[in-house]
């Protein structure tokens, strides 16, 4: 019988863990403690696992051991998971309580620095941890998103120094990369057809088998682990990419005057015409993971120049929306110089808590530049951490009261669908539209 240890219970880690935990036994670990005493209280701040499904696979102290002693039962816990209980997820920080498992799967993040150059420390150190306690026999199955040969240039080496094993005859390697879309109820893990791979023939085919079990969309097995990684960074590139070329569409529609939207509507009745929408681009997949590529190709001598070009395009939308919305105003005779605009939504994407990288900040400093003031409504995002992350402050609920001289659609929440955004404007006022999603007259949109 596998064993599992997840190492990062994120947005990718915890679905995984929870879906191998009905199989399998399994120890998830994290190095931040607050995320692991939520989930052994059995609640998800990120929302992907519902709680009474999270709480269906938890293994808590008393279930593995008998004993009361917090140290002895952390100590014993993957022993005791593995006597006491087939099935289950085990959450942890320490160590020790996943020095049993047989196999190792690695989801922690992949960011880039500020220079946006692919920053491999939390893949540095979640090998080193796994090093640490890596046995014969072992497979450990990267997941995080990264160029083509991060996982055999930059993560063996490291389980190998730390181990002292050597690869491919002590340890053995996988990656398979995932493909969630935070928020997503329909597409969840279980439901998306996974790319598996393996360090050699004979591995590949135990990964793939390992996630055949649980994933019922089923897998491809890819012919070596580079490839699957690079299947992953070109999967995120190539939306990219596209979503800059209706972008870059959107700039030119609007000086032409022409609606967008209702261009690409007419455009998408033709069979092979991409449906793709002009919209920001944030998070930390599809804006970040370009950049790996385009790492990877120019340490090989290769500039890159549609992707990156992309990118550019892409994180300039920031600054263009809100200039949009500053000449909207214009238009309409209302005095931009202490205005009052709410934005609504500031997370990265809709129904989801996620702010990381999200491009609303973008509009909402560019706005403050024209001495505007903006308030923030985002029935998702947790408030104590837009203002860590940002110096922004968010509320989640609407003051009724408040009049603004403009609103902004930045985020497609459900909740925002039936607003009645007419009581929430000045006499005059505008409404712009960054997702083109109202059913209604606005002044604006991308
Ligand atoms: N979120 C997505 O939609 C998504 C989709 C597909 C792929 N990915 C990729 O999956 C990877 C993980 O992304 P995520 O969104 O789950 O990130 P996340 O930030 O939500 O979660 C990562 C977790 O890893 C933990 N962690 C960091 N360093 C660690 C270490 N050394 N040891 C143990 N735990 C550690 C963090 O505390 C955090 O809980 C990234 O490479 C990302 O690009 C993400």
């Amino acid at each position: 019988m596998n064993k599992i240890a997840i190492i990062g219970l994120g947005y990718v880690g915890l679905p995984l863990a929870r879906l191998f935990a009905t199989k399998y036994p399994v120890v998830g670990f994290d190095i931040n403690q607050k995320r692991i005493a939520e989930l052994r209280n059995g609640t998800d701040s990120t929302l992907e696992v519902a709680d009474d499904i999270l709480q269906a696979v938890l293994v808590n102290d008393n279930t593995v051991a008998s004993s009361t002693s917090a140290t002895a039962l952390s100590k014993t816990s993957a022993t005791a998971i593995s006597r006491t209980s087939a099935t289950g997820l085990y959450c942890t920080s320490d160590l020790s309580d996943i020095q049993e498992a047989t196999i190792y799967i690695v989801t922690v993040p992949t960011p880039v620095d500020k220079n946006n150059r692919p920053d491999l420390t939390p893949l540095y150190k979640a090998s080193e941890t796994v090093g640490r306690v890596l046995k014969k026999g072992d497979i450990v199955v990267y997941e995080s998103t990264v160029y083509p040969g991060a996982t055999e240039e930059e993560c063996i080496p490291v389980l190998e120094k730390i181990s002292g094993l050597k690869f491919n005859e002590d340890f053995f390697a996988g990656y398979s990369p995932e493909r969630i879309n935070p928020g997503d109820k329909e597409h969840t893990v279980e439901k998306i057809l996974k790319v598996t791979s393996g360090s050699t023939p004979e591995i590949g085919q135990q990964v793939d088998a390992l996630y055949k079990s649980v994933i019922t969309a089923g897998t491809h097995l890819a012919p070596t682990i580079k490839v699957a990684e690079a299947a992953k960074v070109i999967e995120n590139s190539q939306r990219d990419i596209n979503i800059a070329f209706v972008n870059e569409l959107a700039k030119i529609f609007n000086i032409l005057n022409i609606d967008t939207h209702a261009v690409l509507e007419a455009a998408g009745t033709k069979w092979n015409f991409l449906p793709f929408k002009p919209g920001l681009v944030g998070g930390h997949c599809i804006g970040v993971d370009p950049y790996y590529l385009a790492q990877k190709a120019q340490e090989h001598g290769y500039h890159p120049e549609i992707i990156l070009a992309g990118r550019r395009l892409n994180d300039s939308m920031g600054e263009y929306v809100a200039s949009q919305i500053i000449k909207t105003m214009i238009k309409k005779n209302i005095k931009v110089n202490g205005a009052q605009i709410l934005m609504l939504g500031i997370t990265f994407k809709e129904n989801c808590p996620d702010v990381r990288n999200t491009k609303i900040v973008d509009v909402i400093k560019a706005l403050e530049s024209y001495s505007v003031q903006v308030t923030v409504y985002d029935p998702w995002a947790n408030p104590d951490e837009v203002m860590h992350e940002y110096g922004i402050g968010c509320q989640n609920k609407l003051d009724g009261s408040a009049k603004y001289d403009a609103v902004v659609l930045g985020v497609a929440h459900k909740e925002f669908l039936n607003l009645t955004i007419s009581d929430l404007q000045n006499e005059l006022s505008i409404i712009y539209d960054v997702k083109g999603i109202l059913n209604q007259k606005v002044d604006g949109r991308l």
